[in-house]
C-alpha cells in the first residue's frame, strides 16, 4: 500500500460543450463571427446558431433538452444587446428551462452542469463601471444568467467578454478569439478545472455539489 494515496482533482474531466449562438444580424457580424470560427476548431464542441435554426422562434424544446443532457458545459455566445442577450436566447431559456425539468419538483436534469456567457460589447470596459456611462459592472448586468444557472443546479463560470469589439482592431480581436479557443479546448480536454473558472463570488448550488462534491 502506498503511504499516501494521490487524490484526483475534484472535477477535471473532458467536458462536452454546447455553444448556443444568438446573433439576429449574423451577416453584419464581425466579432461574433470570429468567435464562432473558434468553436469550429475545437473537438467536442457542438455549436448551434439559434437564429438560423429557429427563424420563426419555434424552438424545438425536446431537441434542445436532449442536447442539454448530452453536454456538460453550455455556452451562451451572443452580442450584448440592451445590457442583456438578443431575444432568441431569452426565448430559448423561457421554453427549454421548463418547470419540473430544469427546476422545481423533479427539475434536476441540469444539476452538475456548467453555464458560461461569452459576449461581445460595443462599449469599452471603462463604461461598465459605477462612474462610467453604463453605471453597472458587466457582472452585475449578467446577474439573471448567473442566478438562472444557480436555480438550475449549475456552476456559472466567469464570463468571457470582448469589450469594444467593433473598435479594438483585428490583432486584439484575434487575441481574444484565441483566448476563447484555448478556454474551450481546455474544458473539452479536461485540462481546465471548471471550479477554478467560477464567476466572482459564485457559491455552488446544492444540486451541483451533490453531483461533484463540495
Ligand atoms: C440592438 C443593439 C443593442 C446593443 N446594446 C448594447 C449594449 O447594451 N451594450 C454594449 O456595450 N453594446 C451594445 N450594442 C453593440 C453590440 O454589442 C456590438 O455591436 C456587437 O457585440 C458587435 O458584435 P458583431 O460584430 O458580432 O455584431 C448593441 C447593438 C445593437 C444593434
Amino acid at each position: 500500500m502506498p503511504s499516501q494515496i494521490r487524490m484526483a482533482p475534484p472535477y477535471c474531466r473532458a467536458m462536452r460543450i454546447l455553444v448556443l449562438q444568438g446573433h439576429p444580424r449574423a451577416s453584419f457580424s464581425i466579432a461574433q463571427k470570429a468567435l464562432s470560427a473558434a468553436t469550429r476548431q475545437v473537438e467536442g464542441v457542438t455549436a448551434r446558431d439559434l437564429y438560423a435554426l429557429y427563424p420563426d422562434f419555434n424552438i424545438d424544446v425536446a431537441t434542445e433538452q436532449k442536447l442539454l443532457l448530452e453536454h456538460d458545459l453550455i455556452v451562451f455566445q451572443h452580442p450584448f444587446y440592451w445590457y442583456s442577450s438578443p431575444a432568441i436566447i431569452k426565448e430559448w431559456e423561457d421554453l427549454v428551462l421548463d418547470f419540473g425539468w430544469a427546476y422545481g419538483p423533479g427539475g434536476t436534469h441540469l444539476h452538475g452542469k456548467h453555464l458560461m456567457s461569452v459576449l461581445t460589447t460595443g462599449g469599452p470596459e471603462t463604461a461598465y463601471d459605477e462612474q462610467g456611462r453604463n453605471r453597472f459592472p458587466i457582472d452585475a448586468l449578467l446577474a439573471p444568467f448567473n442566478q438562472t444557472a444557480h436555480r438550475c443546479g449549475m456552476a456559472y463560470l466567469k464570463p468571457l467578454v470582448v469589450f469594444e469589439s467593433r473598435l479594438i482592431g483585428s490583432d486584439a480581436l484575434v487575441e481574444r478569439v484565441e483566448i476563447y479557443r484555448n478556454l474551450l479546448e481546455g474544458f473539452a480536454t479536461g485540462r481546465n478545472d471548471p471550479r477554478k473558472h467560477l464567476a466572482k463570488n459564485y457559491r455552488l448550488p446544492e444540486g451541483y455539489t451533490r453531483k461533484h462534491g463540495s
